[in-house]
């Protein structure tokens, strides 16, 4: 069966996570329409529950003292010891792209919604920005760890609590000659037929 295509469903399957991403990352036109795209996702009750948060140049080494900070907080609070190659790699981790955007989908403060429908927005609205990123030749990954379901990071990035941290998405130019292999679903997995 051949399969239809255009730009957009080429981009979707072309979507891979990437780790190594270099300058340049994307240019300010080319973030405002990442980030437009980001806030074009689908929400139930029209709540635009999306607060997106842009890190770039020396912000992102800023950022990472919050990073070690909640680090050492968890630690104290839960009774470990990180070690100093775990506090380094806080410290760092969002030098790892030339641009870093921290998704986050907030509750409203008087349309009730289920956890599942914000969260849903929320990860609609990232998918989007990493969809719009391949299709400008950018390479992306989504990462969450610890640091999303840290109290002190969700104060830090301005959002309250109980509001949810979707993922940090890291945005960048691939390495030369780095042409990451197409996502190919295996359908047969994962569809059934309903036969009625
Ligand atoms: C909610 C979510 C959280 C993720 N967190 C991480 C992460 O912390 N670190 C990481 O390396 N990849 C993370 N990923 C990326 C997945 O590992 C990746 O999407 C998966 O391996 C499938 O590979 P693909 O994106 O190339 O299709 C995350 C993906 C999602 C959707």
């Amino acid at each position: 069966m051949r399969t239809q295509t255009n730009a957009v469903i080429q981009a979707i399957f072309k979507r891979r996570s990437i780790g190594r991403l270099r300058t340049p990352g994307p240019s300010e036109a080319e973030l405002i329409t990442i980030l437009r795209s980001g806030a074009a996702a689908p929400d139930h009750k029209v709540t635009r529950p999306f607060w997106f948060v842009v890190f770039e140049g020396k912000a992102r080494g800023e950022f990472g003292e919050v990073l070690v900070e909640s680090l050492l907080n968890r630690a104290a609070k839960e009774n470990f010891q990180p070690t100093s190659g775990q506090i380094e790699k806080e410290r760092t981790k969002f030098m790892r792209a030339p641009l870093v955007i921290a998704v986050m989908a907030l509750r409203h403060s008087e349309i009730e919604l289920p956890a599942q429908e914000i969260i849903s927005a929320g990860a609609a609205a990232a998918q989007n920005m990493l969809i719009a990123a391949t299709s400008l030749g950018y390479g992306s990954i989504w990462r969450t760890g610890s640091p999303a379901y840290d109290r002190d990071v969700k104060i830090a990035l301005g959002v309250g609590e109980d509001d949810f941290i979707i993922g940090f998405l890291y945005f960048g130019s691939l390495d030369e000659g780095v042409e990451p292999e197409p996502n190919k679903p295996e359908l047969s997995s994962i569809v059934s037929v309903w036969e009625g």
